[in-house]
């Protein structure tokens, strides 16, 4: 399963990129404004620190005033034209399906984003979309069920052989990590903080006490 973090931080996706080997990364309005930079710097630094390195897509997310198929596309094609690399993430709303299904047919790469049910999951796959974002996250802290949520998107998409890629979006911890890699989820996407903490457990710390215990104590030659 492929590792896409999360973050317009450009420090942070270089330290990721170059320690933890992530395979792309995503962003949104809201990780573009954390950054303190405007898009268009962004994205501009962005196709500069990426340039040559093929195969790592880098989704960027359409103005979401938007509500127009034609509008869409047009601003789609000008991120595409900035740098190889971009994704042009797009809603899951019909001008937006509209829209991937044009950019797609143009060689332009779209990642539909805003996806919470398998139902909706469906179309951005029948259209060509590059990649697809069930977010599981906010689904939860509204009480939602996710794991079949993913399984069946999964599912779905082996029994029509759709090659769009599911990218699993807005995790919290390791576990959604881990549900994700079970239901044969393509890609995870998550903040650095999250991706950090999934590599620890408690048991790693206190196991390593035990073990630099054992070995003070031993018998030096
Ligand atoms: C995914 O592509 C989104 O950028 C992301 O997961 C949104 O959710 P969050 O910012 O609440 O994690």
């Amino acid at each position: 399963m492929k590792y896409f973090l999360d973050s317009a931080i450009l420090e942070e996706i270089k330290y990721a990129y170059e320690n933890w080997g992530i395979d792309g990364v995503t962003t949104n309005p809201r990780h573009v404004m954390n950054s303190g930079k405007s898009q268009e710097q962004l994205l501009k630094e962005l196709a500069e620190e990426f340039k040559g390195v093929e195969n790592f897509p880098i989704s960027v997310e359409i103005d979401p005033h938007l509500d127009d198929a034609d509008e869409m596309v047009a601003e789609g094609k000008k991120f595409a034209a900035l740098s190889p690399n971009f994704i042009v993430k797009i809603p899951c709303t019909e001008a937006g399906l509209i829209a991937a299904k044009r950019l797609e047919e143009q060689g332009v790469k779209t990642n539909v984003t805003l996806v919470f049910s398998p139902s909706q999951a469906l179309q951005p796959a029948r259209v060509g979309a590059a990649f697809v974002s069930p977010f599981i996250g906010w689904k939860e802290q509204s009480g939602d069920e996710t794991a079949s949520y993913i399984q069946d998107i999964v599912t779905i998409y082996r029994n029509y052989g759709y090659e769009t890629e599911i990218i699993v979006a807005a995790l919290r911890n390791g576990h959604q990590i881990a549900q994700a890699a079970v239901a044969g989820a393509d890609i995870v996407t998550c903040g650095f903080d999250v991706y950090k903490q999934s590599f620890y457990h408690p048991f790693t710390n206190h196991g390593l006490g035990v073990f630099t215990d054992a070995w003070d104590k031993t018998v030096k030659s």
